[in-house]
């Protein structure tokens, strides 16, 4: 690892940024989402798991939304059922693109999602190639990505060469590079320390501000869930639904400490921890009852 410092400033680039400006301004131009009557169970060895149950859920165009939930409550399912990497047992999940086209969305996981053998331009432009982009184009908007989260200079570098909070920066790069209509981010910062993890944070809602999409993001943070949220969803423990809904007051754009500061931060978050400490204490206590 070569150490080099995560905590590159943002400079996004101008053309990137007028584009989404532009397509953002008045008119979001995200997907939105109708999630009606979800669950999904698998099969184990030790006999099925309802990993989430009777999720009713409508996300709108543009909106962002965040998911906390205890461990194991079925946030990564439900997601990945909305990316349409897995499918529900019952219910249904419908994705509608702003000019009724196939909505395009695209996945950020946690830790390590990086090919490996390609530079970190290559892993920004893959999805491009996938979709038939030509090479100059591609390059081009790889470079401008990279540009966007702050790590021209390391646009040769392989990801084995960069930091932790390098590799993530890539992977949203990757991810913003096919302009998707829905971002699906499942604890994208969580193994990252404070520091980088404050500057993403700001990073994506600069982002986020310019680009007008819809984004689903899952964490276990309650306050990262209040500064990037507009609406904050609370799953319940195992089998996961959705215990409660908090919409979330600050207004945009907003910054790190202009939320920290406001008045109604501390009582969202006690609001919402009441919730989750009685899930996570729930949960724990159910799974300890089950191995007895
Ligand atoms: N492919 C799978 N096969 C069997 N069980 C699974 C599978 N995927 C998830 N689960 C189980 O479903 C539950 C929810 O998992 P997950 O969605 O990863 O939760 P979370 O992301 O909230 O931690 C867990 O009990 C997990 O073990
Ligand atoms: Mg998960």
């Amino acid at each position: 690892m070569s150490g080099a410092p995560a905590t590159v400033a943002v400079s996004p680039s101008r053309t990137l940024l007028a584009e989404r400006e532009a397509a953002a301004a008045h008119q979001p131009r995200g997907a939105s989402v109708a999630i009606t009557g979800l669950s999904r169970s698998f099969d184990t060895a030790t006999g099925p798991i309802d990993a989430i149950r009777g999720i009713d859920l409508s996300i709108r165009a543009g909106e962002f939304c965040v998911i906390v939930g205890p461990s194991g409550c079925g946030k990564t399912t439900l997601l990945r059922i909305v990316a349409g990497l897995e499918h529900g047992t019952i219910g249904s999940v419908n994705v509608a693109a702003p000019d009724r086209g196939v909505p395009k969305s695209a996945m950020v996981f946690q830790g390590r999602s990086l090919f490996p053998w390609l530079t970190l331009q290559q892993n920004v432009a893959y999805g491009l190639k996938v979709q038939g982009v030509d090479r100059n184009t591609r390059a081009s908007l790889a470079a401008e990505l990279l540009q966007t989260v702050g790590l021209s200079r390391f646009a040769k570098s392989y990801p084995h060469q960069v930091s932790e909070g390098m590799r993530q920066r890539t992977a949203i790069a990757r991810a913003l590079a096919i302009k998707p209509d829905l971002l699906l981010m499942d604890e994208p910062f969580g193994s990252l320390d404070e520091q980088t993890r404050l500057i993403l944070q700001e990073e994506l809602l600069k982002i986020w501000d310019a680009s007008g999409q819809t984004v689903l993001f899952v964490t276990h943070s309650i306050d990262e869930a209040l500064v990037l949220g507009d609406r904050i969803l609370i799953m319940s423990a195992q089998p996961g639904q959705i215990k409660k809904e908090i919409l979330v007051p600050f207004p945009r754009p907003r910054t790190l400490t202009d939320v920290r500061s406001n008045s109604v931060f501390a009582p969202l978050f006690t609001e919402i921890w009441g919730v989750l400490r009685d899930e996570v204490g729930g949960g724990r206590l159910g799974q300890a009852g089950a191995t007895q």
